[in-house]
C-alpha cells in the first residue's frame, strides 16, 4: 500500500535525525540519508556495502536552489532542469564549497536530481521544509540488482537496524536508473553521458544543442566522474547472466536441456517452454520498466542460468542494453561451459 502522509513524516523526521530511509522513485528505489549529514552517509555505504570514495546522488524537492549545491553552473544545466524535473535526469555539477564531500567521495562535483514519484516529492518537501538533500543510492547491496518494489527493499536488507523506514510507492515506473550526464567539465570536454537511462542524449541535445558523449569515446581518462554505475560488473544477479540473439535461442535452449541444464529463462519473442521464464513486453519502456523485477525473480527459481533473449541494438534500448551487459559480465564462457560440463566458474 503505497505510504501516507503520515509514514511520509514519519519518514522525513527519521532523515532530520540521522537514519537512513528507503523511498519510492520513478526510477528505481533509494537508500536515502540526510546528504549534509556525513555519518548518516556514511551508515548508507556501511548498508550497501559500498566502498567509500562512490559518489551518491543528492535527490532534491521540486524548485530547490540548484545554486546551494552546485558551483560554476552552466546555463545548460538550468535549461535540462526546467525541462526534465521533476524526472529521472541526474546532472553532475561541480560540488558548492559548503556541501560535505562524503556526498561525492571526495570529488570536487555532485550529482543532483529532482526525482518525480509522488512519494518522493512529498518526502522531499517535508524534509527540512523543502530545503535540504536526500542523498540516495539504488536501496540494494553494492553490485546487487536494483529495488523496484518496496519489498525489494525489505529483500535486500532484512531487519537493517540502520534503516528507520521503507516506505512504499508501489513499483517503479521507469525501472532502470536515472540518465547521468556530466556537466562539470563543460567547457573542456562538452556534456559526457556517463549512464544511459529513459532520458535519452538525443533528447539531452535538443535541449542544449549538444549530443552528449559516451565515456568510452574520450578514452581512459583518469579526471573523469568516477560512477560506480560505469563498473563493468553491476546489476547483477547471483545466478549467471548470459544474453543470447533470438536467431541462436532456441537451439542452445535445446543443448541446454539436453545437458540437464535448469534454464530461467527472459524473453520477448515466443520460445519453448524451460525451467522458468518471465516475457517481457518487446518495447524498450515496457522491458525496462520490468527487467529488474524479473531478474530477481529468476535468481530464485534454483536455476543454473538465467539466459536472456538479447534486445535490439537501437538506441531506444541503450539503457536496458547497458544494464544487461553489465549484469552478464564475467559469465561469457557459461553457455559452453553448461553444455559441455566444464566448470567456467
Ligand atoms: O535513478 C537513480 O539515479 C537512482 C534513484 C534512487 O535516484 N539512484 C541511483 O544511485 O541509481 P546509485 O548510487 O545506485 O547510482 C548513482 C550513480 C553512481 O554510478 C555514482 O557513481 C554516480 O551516480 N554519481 C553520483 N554522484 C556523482 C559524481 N559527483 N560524479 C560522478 N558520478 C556520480
Ligand atoms: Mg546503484
Amino acid at each position: 500500500m503505497e505510504a501516507g502522509q503520515a509514514a511520509i513524516d514519519a519518514g522525513a523526521r527519521a532523515l532530520e535525525a540521522g537514519s537512513l530511509v528507503a523511498f519510492p522513485t520513478e526510477t528505481v528505489y533509494g537508500l536515502g540519508a540526510d546528504a549534509e549529514n556525513p555519518a548518516a552517509v556514511a551508515a548508507i555505504y556501511a548498508a550497501k556495502g559500498r566502498p567509500q570514495d562512490h559518489p551518491v546522488i543528492v535527490h532534491v524537492a521540486p524548485g530547490a536552489s540548484l545554486d546551494y549545491w552546485c558551483a560554476d553552473i552552466p546555463s545548460e544545466a538550468r535549461q535540462l532542469a526546467d525541462a526534465f524535473w521533476p524526472g529521472p535526469l541526474t546532472m553532475i555539477l561541480k560540488r558548492a564549497p559548503n556541501i560535505p564531500d562524503a556526498v561525492s567521495g571526495g570529488q570536487d562535483t555532485v550529482g543532483i536530481r529532482c526525482p518525480s514519484h509522488p512519494v518522493a516529492i512529498r518526502l522531499l518537501q517535508a524534509f527540512k521544509g523543502g530545503q535540504g538533500g536526500v542523498a540516495a543510492p539504488s536501496a540494494n547491496k553494492f553490485g546487487h540488482v536494483s529495488p523496484t518494489t518496496a519489498q525489494h527493499v525489505r529483500d535486500e536488507f532484512g531487519a537493517d537496524p540502520r534503516i528507520a523506514a521503507v516506505l512504499d510507492g508501489g513499483q517503479s515506473e521507469v525501472g532502470i536508473e536515472s540518465t547521468i550526464v556530466d556537466l562539470s567539465r563543460l567547457a573542456t570536454h562538452g556534456p559526457v553521458l556517463l549512464r544511459p537511462g529513459h532520458i535519452s542524449a538525443e533528447s539531452i541535445a535538443a535541449v542544449i544543442d549538444q549530443m552528449p558523449a559516451r565515456p568510452d569515446a574520450l578514452g581512459a581518462d583518469p579526471s573523469a566522474p568516477r560512477a560506480s554505475g560505469t563498473l563493468e560488473s553491476h546489476y547483477a544477479p547471483h545466478t549467471p547472466v548470459a544474453m543470447q540473439d533470438t536467431a541462436t535461442l532456441a537451439s542452445t535452449l535445446a543443448r541446454l536441456h539436453g545437458a540437464g541444464r535448469k534454464v530461467a529463462l527472459i524473453h520477448y519473442s515466443p520460445l519453448p517452454a524451460v525451467h522458468a521464464e518471465v516475457a517481457l513486453p518487446a518495447t524498450p519502456e515496457g522491458f525496462a520498466h520490468a527487467l529488474y523485477a524479473a531478474l530477481r525473480a529468476m535468481d530464485g527459481v534454483g536455476a543454473d542460468l538465467i539466459l536472456v533473449e538479447a534486445p535490439p541494438q537501437d538506441g531506444a534500448w541503450l539503457g536496458v542494453n547497458d544494464r544487461l551487459r553489465r549484469a552478464a559480465h564475467g559469465s561469457s564462457g557459461i553457455v559452453h561451459g553448461l553444455i559441455n560440463n566444464t566448470p567456467t566458474f
